[in-house]
């Protein structure tokens, strides 16, 4: 039985929120009562009466929810991908882990406290990896791979599946904006050395609901979004409103 909340991801799935991009396909689910999406990413083949594979993109809240989308859809969740461990966006992260014996993956300055966190479920320490930077995860036949994205956070992560292509960017992008910013030049690198390198047709996850759209393109973004639109330092500070780092940093 699905309830009101079930009823609504699926119909904004319907909504064309629902991408099938070669062998996976991504799936947004807003959760919570801040906004936040989480982002299933599974296998295109797996449907009614079909079993595949799925990783799940900030379990943040209502892990029940989650389960039952991706049980819905035929999909096994085998991986749990951490953008970065603020409590917004790991909250249902250690029930999704218990439940599914999926292994968590995450930048290495986020593991400790996400094994914390999923020890209190009954969730093994190992079961929480390190990821390093660019290395690529097994969604069945196809993969994700990590970006690292400091800036937002010293421990983002932003996860790219190149044959979709999308990019899951937690707090790193919004449709329109970013998120705060706890290194303004890390920020800068990360937003015109990484994600501005990607292929323009990439489709951007972010992990809130904060713009017009749900999603978006790279291509847009790099047109209309004044975090993007920043080209140094000085200009990403004054699109924030916050203080320029002093020299020497
Ligand atoms: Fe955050």
């Amino acid at each position: 039985m699905y309830g009101i909340a079930d009823l609504r991801a699926r119909l904004v799935c319907a909504a064309a929120l629902c991408f099938v991009c070669g062998v996976l396909e991504l799936v947004q689910i807003e959760v919570g009562l801040v906004d936040n999406f989480s982002t299933l990413i599974g296998e295109a083949r797996a449907g009614a009466g079909a079993a595949g594979v799925a990783a799940i993109v900030d379990p943040a809240f209502e892990g029940d929810r989650i389960l039952r989308l991706a049980a819905a859809r035929g999909w096994r969740i085998a991986a749990v991908l951490v953008t970065h461990g603020h409590d917004d966006h790991v909250e249902a992260v250690a029930e999704v882990a218990a439940a599914t014996g999926a292994a968590v993956y995450a930048h290495p300055l986020e593991v400790a406290r996400l094994r914390e966190l999923c020890g209190e479920r009954g969730v093994p320490g190992e079961r929480v990896i390190a990821v390093a930077d660019g290395q690529e995860i097994s969604i069945g036949g196809d993969r994700v791979q990590a970006i690292f994205a400091p800036g937002h956070a010293p421990g983002c992560v932003c996860w790219f599946v190149p044959s979709a292509p999308a990019l899951c960017t937690g707090d790193v992008l919004f449709v329109g904006s970013c998120g705060s910013a706890s290194d303004p030049i890390a920020y800068v690198d990360t937003l015109q050395r990484r994600i501005a390198a990607l292929p323009e047709m990439t489709r951007i996850y972010p992990g809130h609901d904060y713009g017009e759209t749900p999603t978006s393109t790279l291509a847009w973004e790099l047109s209309a979004n004044p975090a993007l639109l920043a080209m140094s330092v000085a200009e990403f500070c004054t699109y924030k409103g916050i203080s320029p780092p002093r020299a020497g940093r």
